[in-house]
């Protein structure tokens, strides 16, 4: 199956991230979802390269980066160079979006748009065909911890839509405030990748969690 579980490395212990990794891979996770914030896009400030490029060393999972960040544009080669596998950028933050997309597939990573919450489909709907990666962001990036926002639901099923209608293999991503709670009725809209920050990192045993939220959004539950 093409589902994947991506933990944001975000909310586990940011004193000891590489052991953090390592004990999702061992939890049997698809990778990790990497936020990148810049204290301008978002009012917050994470990692930047280096610290991807240092944990990269460390595992070999999937690396999902997510740039919340002003010009990222001009950082892509960065963040590729450090290690990144897929590579999203906001539309909101990119003057030039189809030109950052192409530029993150020449640099030989997946390439991802995300979209906030108050953001339309339509700002991406025109260069569908290029990209590999839509982000349906379901809370207001900048913190773990937020609670999913109750009006992305249609936005996700829209998404679906839109990918299907087009006959795209466009993987349709969904971030933010996502856990065991509201996993299964958002898995029912059938986006491809979820990340969960403190679904799984607030909780004891990664390994059962992961479990759990990989029963709850088993392609059997559901149509699609
Ligand atoms: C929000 C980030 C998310 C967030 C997820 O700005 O893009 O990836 O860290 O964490 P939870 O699942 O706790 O909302
Ligand atoms: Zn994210």
């Amino acid at each position: 199956m093409n589902k994947k579980i991506l933990p944001s490395i975000l909310a586990g212990d940011l004193s000891r991230l590489s052991e953090e990794v390592k004990a999702i891979e061992a939890a049997g996770v698809d990778g990790v979802h990497l936020d990148v914030m810049d204290g301008h896009f978002v009012p917050n400030l994470t990692f930047g390269p280096e610290v991807i490029a240092a944990l990269r060393g460390k595992t070999k999972l999937f690396f999902d980066v997510h740039l919340m960040i002003s010009n990222a544009e001009k950082y892509l080669d960065l963040y590729r160079k450090a290690g990144a596998d897929s590579i999203t950028v906001h539309g909101e933050a990119c003057t030039h979006l189809h030109k950052a997309v192409q530029e993150i597939k020449k640099l030989g990573a997946q390439a991802g748009v995300a979209l906030n919450p108050a953001t339309p489909l339509s700002v991406v709907e025109p260069i569908l065909p290029e990209i590999d990666l839509l982000l349906v962001m379901t809370v207001n990036p900048g913190f773990a911890g937020q609670s999913f926002i109750e009006t992305t639901l249609p936005k996700i099923q829209a998404a679906r839509q839109m990918i299907d209608r087009a006959g795209l293999k466009t993987i349709l991503e969904v971030d933010g405030g996502i856990k065991l709670n509201n996993i299964g009725k958002i898995a029912a809209l059938g986006p491809d990748w979820f990340v969960s920050g403190s679904g799984i990192f607030a909780t004891p045993d990664y390994k059962t969690t992961v479990a759990a939220l990989r029963h709850s959004i088993h392609p059997r539950n559901f149509p699609h």
